[in-house]
């Protein structure tokens, strides 16, 4: 069994990085979120493991949205359907031993006290969730004086009393109060600028040490962010998913080693990770882009890189997840590598991605049949687009790499 040697914590902190450009306009939402349900938590004399299940169920607490139009929703102070990205968020976690503690925490966080309090559930978790949307709601408060610059200081007693007004009803009187505790301060509200926020969650990080974990427990906790991603269009679901299974098939097919070949999957299912950060209408967009629009579609692969960049234990990964829009012949993007710049793993990863795209339904095209792809695969390598090595491969086991891309 291979073993990776990862923070488990830099892990989700980076990957929820990427949760957090879902909000588009309103980034960093989850790690604003951490820092005050932190400071909440640390008012009501919370310690150890407890602060640390709270921090990271709140930088993961909205891991059920991968739409922007429902985070922008969520940024409504109420809305009626607030509960279905609870119910998927709790969902994704429970798929991941190592995160699945936190499934009822995340499950309860938009629930009110008055019905919480009396729930069948661990006092933690009660106070947890609570906590995380007691301090969800003033982040979107804030929201509204964060705008133009303008000044949050001058917003925050009209926040304070909204909050307070709901003690007891929708929050837990003893965490009001410790709210209103923590929130006297300047600071408290100077820190949620980003820079602060940022350098706050580094210092939890600092704190924490490498976990070794084992091949399946890190697939599971790519997955829910793969899952994630997917989620955002309708014409890709599974496509991430495809595509892993297709590099490591492919992997496999080349003799590379079983570490390679795992890395291989994991590059492939994060690889479009940076796509969380479009707006879910560009890429459903049934006609042609415009240059604006492409400019925007370009920058996902480099997203993908920001976002992993900081895993340590990853780096192979990183890049060929980044790489996958790089071509043959220097004409990708976002670095212009060619072929000699280009790890075998790389080209994989490309050449995977274009098949298990082909081979879903897109708005502005049918899914194509193998033959089809072939066709095209191959101009692409006559073109000094795609690896010839790779596509003849792929070609000689072509039934079985459809059967990988399309999941059957
Ligand atoms: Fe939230
Ligand atoms: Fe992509
Ligand atoms: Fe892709």
């Amino acid at each position: 069994m291979t073993i990776f040697n990862i923070n488990l914590h830099e892990a989700v902190y980076s990957l929820s990085d990427a949760l957090d450009l879902v909000g588009v306009t309103h980034i960093h939402h989850g790690k604003r979120v951490a820092y005050m349900a932190a400071e909440c938590g640390k008012q009501m004399g919370w310690r150890g493991q407890r602060m640390d299940d709270l921090f990271q169920a709140a930088i993961l607490h909205d891991c059920g949205v991968s739409k922007t139009l429902v985070h922008s929703r969520l940024a409504q102070f109420e809305w009626e359907k607030e509960g279905d990205h609870c119910m998927i968020g709790a969902v994704l976690l429970n798929t991941c031993p190592l995160l699945a503690h936190l499934a009822p925490v995340v499950r309860y966080h938009h629930t009110h006290w008055s019905e919480l309090k009396d729930m069948d559930l661990p006092e933690e978790v009660k106070f947890a969730a609570n906590c995380i949307y007691m301090v969800d709601r003033v982040d979107v408060l804030s929201l509204g004086f964060m705008v133009d610059q303008s000044n949050l200081l001058l917003g925050r007693e009209e926040i304070r009393m909204k909050i307070f007004e709901k003690r007891g009803d929708w929050f837990c009187p003893e965490l009001v109060d410790a709210f209103m505790q923590v929130s006297r301060s300047e600071a408290f509200w100077l820190s949620l600028e980003s820079e602060h926020v940022s350098g706050y969650v580094s210092v939890w990080l600092s704190e924490t040490t490498q976990r070794e974990m084992d091949f399946e427990e890190l697939r599971s906790i790519v997955r829910i962010f793969s899952y994630i991603v997917d989620a955002k269009s309708p014409f890709t679901k599974s496509h991430s998913d495809g595509v892993a299974r297709l590099s490591r098939y492919l992997g496999e097919l080349f003799e590379l080693s079983k570490v390679s070949c795992e890395m291989l999957e994991l590059a492939g299912l994060l690889h479009d990770i940076g796509k969380l950060r479009q707006p879910d209408a560009l890429l459903d967009k049934p006609g042609k882009l415009t240059p604006a629009e492409y400019a925007q579609i370009q920058r996902h692969s480099f997203d993908t890189y920001t976002i992993l960049k900081n895993i340590k234990g990853l780096e192979k990964v990183t890049q060929w997840a980044a790489l996958h829009h790089e071509r043959a012949d220097g004409s990708g993007y976002p670095y212009h590598l060619s072929t000699e710049g280009l790890a075998i793993e790389a080209r994989i990863v490309a050449v995977a991605d274009v098949f298990q795209a082909l081979a879903q339904k897109r708005p502005y095209r049918d899914s194509l049949q193998p033959d089809e792809i072939m066709e095209i695969l191959n101009e692409m390598v006559d073109e000094g687009k795609l690896d010839r090595g790779v596509v003849l491969c792929v070609d000689s086991h072509l039934q079985t790499c459809w059967e990988k891309a399309v999941g059957v």
